[in-house]
């Protein structure tokens, strides 16, 4: 298995901070890990989250052209789901294209972790939602678990969604979001793990404390990037 696909239980829950961690991590010991965005909605132009990945990876952002189309195949304006921003742009999203870029990325790399977008649900045309095509890649499946009030239910709403269409489940990865402890003690962030691992059965990697800088955060994802080498052994 060298497909990853790295999704969450919502928007805005640490999907492009941990995707740049664990590909850093890997990076770091001599697997040449890449990161893809199948579609990068709401900035026009130059992908943000790819130039995340990048800037926490310590390689330089911008990547030239022709290599573009393959880390993040389409770059779309409206910050929406993909259907709606394709649909308000006029264009047609072709989930082949986009498989084709996922296999030249496989074929030339040891690691691919693709950064989903939103949630596991979410549609990327009218007709087909991401998670079909994580299922007809044979992908693995990371979730990040933004930690905060109501997390449970997501993260076991996700776990159930992965499992219904025997997409395999490679762990979930808790990460402390900006905002997350305002309602929420300590006392229920951490219960947040134990209780969701507890009814799941799913194996936790662990969990990314919050971080001031998130492109310095590398000693602080040490436990979480070794748990996933613990359990996945490049080929
Ligand atoms: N552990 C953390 N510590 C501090 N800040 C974090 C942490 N994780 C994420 N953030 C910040 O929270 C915001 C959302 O994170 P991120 O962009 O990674 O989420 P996302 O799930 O990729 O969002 P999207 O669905 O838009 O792709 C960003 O500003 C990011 O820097
Ligand atoms: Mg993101």
């Amino acid at each position: 298995m060298k497909g990853f696909f790295v999704t969450g239980t919502d928007t805005h829950v640490g999907k492009t901070v941990v995707c740049g961690l664990l590909a850093g991590f890997l990076r770091a010991r001599g697997i040449d890990a890449v990161t893809q965005k199948w579609v990068q909605t709401g900035t026009p132009g130059w992908p943000a989250d790819l130039a995340t990945h990048r800037r926490i990876m310590g390689l330089p952002e911008d990547v030239p052209p022709e290599q573009l189309d393959d880390l993040c195949p389409y770059r779309l304006c409206f910050p929406s789901s993909p259907h709606l921003a394709a649909e308000r742009e006029g264009v047609e999203i072709d989930t082949s294209r986009i498989e084709a870029a996922y296999r030249r990325l496989e074929a030339s790399h040891d690691i691919v972790l693709v950064e989903g977008v939103g949630g596991f649900l979410v549609p990327l045309t009218k007709k087909a939602l991401v998670c079909d095509l994580v299922s007809r890649l044979k992908l693995s499946v990371l979730v990040v678990v933004g930690n905060r009030l109501g997390c449970v239910n997501h993260a076991l709403l996700t776990v159930e969604a992965i499992r219904r269409r025997e997409v395999p489940l490679a762990g979930l990865i808790f990460n402390r979001v900006p905002g997350g402890s305002r309602w929420s003690p300590e006392e229920l962030l951490s219960d947040n793990i134990r209780i969701v691992e507890e009814i799941s059965g799913a194996p936790v990697l662990g969990e990314v404390p919050f971080l001031e800088n998130p492109a310095a955060g590398g000693d602080a994802f040490f436990p979480v990037g070794r748990a996933f080498l613990d359990r996945w052994k490049p080929r």
